[in-house]
């Protein structure tokens, strides 16, 4: 199938990126976001959002003259939806953003098109949520037009990279649709290429994603029972991983982004009764802030108006998406138990949050404190000296959720104990 023209909407981490590597590999796009700000913003050559390397390629992209944006989807031989799925309060996928995108492809939809669902989705999204409503242009699926899905798994950070050396699952509605997007995405994927039924790759997708969450959420609760224990949770993980057949992963203030947070809640409302061990784990993620909230109280006692500084807001490290970020219900939980609450992100640093003064240096940030938080392991965070935080500021309590100062090795630690410093470590009641 000769693809000569894509529409890509959604212009986000995901669409972005996608809409500008096609077209700097010779396909016209357009790319579509209902969002005018996002629109004007790349219309003016600006991109709103930070992800290493994006930059570049959507300047390349405007140069090649191949990438135009628009608030409209215009007709295309194909069409990537690359919209947000959220979940809303009770932990149930919001799908409006796909539904209107898929809406917005009716009227401009043709005979011989095809269209990719990117969007993570509950299983049969594209067979039972989709297909009917693209069918409302009076085109039948697998007849008229072809239909597939295909989930975007790059990681934050490295996503342009990601983007053409992953491999790639392509499901589609039926063997057509699924070889038409193969050939789409072999355009720039270097990777293997997938392909299976469009049930399936979405599964692929929420399986990965469950897979990890439950792998974090033992790892947390690893760090809760080593606390019990008297045990320092990072060194067992440590030497419980020289086993060929163990690979524990790091606990952490829990588990964020709009992803691995989200995803697994897709298994469990469309299958309650057959997943009790996602919903457990997902359980134990969203709980870890307040076992950090447990060890603060226990490092600072009352919290009312003790003056901490948190590092680190973003969901992970060295990214500016705080969506679900556990670092940010901790700076808020702090706040609520009457803390004063100062933060330093890098990557967001005019991020509002009620009751917490966001800061974009790190020295303005601890310049007052009674103590030092780590919530992310940035890489700046990581680098940071006790000679220089002696300067900084008075505090001589740090609490560390993330291992941000590699404690295990003993040429790390002693700087920071001769220059004064207590250290809380999450998951580490040995040396406390
Ligand atoms: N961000 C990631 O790292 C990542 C990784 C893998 C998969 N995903 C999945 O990819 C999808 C997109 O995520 P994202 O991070 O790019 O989201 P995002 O919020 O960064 O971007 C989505 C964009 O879509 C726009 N939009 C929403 N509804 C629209 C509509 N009807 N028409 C046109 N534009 C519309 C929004 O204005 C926004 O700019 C989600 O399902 C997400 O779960 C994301």
């Amino acid at each position: 199938m000769q693809i000569n023209s894509i529409c890509v909407i959604g212009l986000g981490y995901i669409g972005l990126p996608t809409a500008s590597t096609f077209a700097t590999h010779g396909v016209y796009v357009t790319g579509v976001d209902n969002n005018l700000e996002v629109v004007k913003s790349l219309q003016s050559g600006k991109v709103h959002i930070f992800e290493p390397g994006l930059n570049e390629v959507v300047q390349e992209a405007i140069q090649s003259g191949n990438f135009h944006v628009s608030q409209k989807t215009v007709a295309a031989d194909a069409f990537i939806i690359a919209v947000p799925t959220p979940f809303y309060d009770g932990k149930k996928a919001d799908m409006r953003f796909v539904d209107s995108a898929a809406e917005s492809i009716v009227p401009v939809l043709r005979k011989g098109n095809l269209v990719v669902l990117e969007s993570t989705s509950p299983p049969l999204t594209t067979r039972e949520r989709v297909l009917p409503i693209l069918e409302r242009s009076g085109l039948k699926a697998g007849q008229d037009f072809l239909l597939a899905y295909s989930p975007e798994r790059v990681l934050p950070g490295k996503i342009m990279d990601e983007l053409i050396h992953n491999s790639r699952v392509i499901g589609g509605i039926d063997q057509a649709s699924a070889e038409a997007g193969r050939d789409l995405y072999r355009t720039f994927v270097e990777g293997e290429i997938f392909t299976t039924d469009s049930t399936t790759s979405e599964m692929i997708k929420l399986m990965e994603n469950t897979y990890r969450d439950i792998n974090i959420a033992i790892a947390n609760e690893f760090s809760r029972l080593a606390d019990r224990f008297g045990v320092d949770v990072w060194e067992a993980i440590s030497i419980a991983n020289k086993h060929p057949r163990v690979k524990i992963l790091n606990p952490g203030p829990g588990v964020g982004g709009h992803c691995i947070s989200v995803d697994p809640w897709f298994f469990v409302e469309a299958a309650p009764d057959i997943s009790p061990l996602i919903n457990t784990a997902r359980n134990v993620n969203d709980g870890q802030p307040d076992f950090v909230i447990s060890l603060v109280k226990r490092a600072l006692g009352d919290l009312s108006s003790k003056k901490i500084a948190v590092l680190g807001l973003a969901f992970k490290p060295d990214v500016d998406d705080l969506r679900e970020s556990p670092a940010v219900e901790v700076a808020e939980k702090l706040h609520k138990a009457g803390a004063h609450v100062t933060a330093c992100e890098p990557y967001k640093p005019d991020f509002q949050l009620e009751g917490v003064t966001v800061k974009a240096s790190l020295e303005e940030a601890v310049q007052s404190a009674d103590a030092v938080m780590f919530l992310v392991g940035h890489t700046q965070f990581k680098k940071l000296k006790p000679s220089e935080l002696q300067n900084y500021t008075t505090a001589r309590i740090i609490i560390d959720c993330v291992d941000a100062l590699d404690w295990e090795k003993i040429e790390n630690r002693q700087p920071w104990l001769e220059a004064g410093f207590t250290v809380y470590r999450l998951g580490d009641s040995k040396n406390q």
